[in-house]
């Protein structure tokens, strides 16, 4: 049988993000029993009508990355309660045709959703805007289990790096339901 494909959408470029480091643990969590890759998309350009064709070779790059994908994960930080400006651009190439015979490549595809904050929220009010979107792309949610991790810094080890104590559970359960998600749809 064909290994299950996730690819992690991590909707922060800076290095050391908080979501970076979540996805890491995620693949970890995720182990043998998935293919799982972090989608490298910093070079995506601002989005622009005059650029979609012919697309640009990152847009091509990323959109061959997801239309292999049995199930895309995101991990996003909260900007001002909305998800990245980043993430938005990404998702404004991805929501477009490749041609006029092939449709845009996120249609069906299973979605998970996480994220990190050092604020309270853990990055609900983002992550209700971005189920918003991707349904409206025609994503398949999986709406339960989300994981929202809030006060992130209470979970760092003494190197600064993220090491998570209360939350690990719930990334164990969001692994293993969004396999279940992806097997089942
Ligand atoms: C422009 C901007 C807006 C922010 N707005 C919020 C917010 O609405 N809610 C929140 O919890 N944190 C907010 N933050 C703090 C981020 O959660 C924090 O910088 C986080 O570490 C970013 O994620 P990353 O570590 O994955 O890059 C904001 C940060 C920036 C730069």
């Amino acid at each position: 049988m064909k290994k299950t494909k996730i690819v992690a959408i991590v909707g922060s470029l800076r290095k050391d993000s908080f979501n970076r480091q979540l996805a890491l643990a995620a693949q970890a969590v995720i182990g043998e029993r998935a293919d799982f890759e972090l989608l490298d998309y910093g070079d995506v350009p601002l989005f622009n009508e005059d650029l979609e064709y012919p697309a640009p070779a990152a847009v091509r790059r990323v959109r061959e990355k997801i239309k292999a994908a049995d199930g895309v994960w995101f991990f996003t930080p909260e900007y001002n309660h909305f998800f990245t400006g980043v993430l938005k651009n990404l998702l404004d190439w991805l929501s477009r045709p490749v041609s006029a015979s092939e449709p845009r490549v996120v249609i069906g595809k299973p979605a998970a959703i996480s994220g990190a904050t050092p604020g309270m929220n853990g990055t609900a009010i983002a992550q209700d805007h971005l189920v918003t979107l991707i349904s409206f792309l025609n994503m398949k949610v999986m709406n339960a289990p989300r994981l929202v991790i809030p006060h992130v810094m209470q979970q760092l080890n003494e190197t600064g790096k993220l090491e998570l104590t209360v939350s690990a559970p719930y990334l164990e359960k969001q692994a293993d339901a969004f396999l279940d998600f992806i097997q089942n749809s």
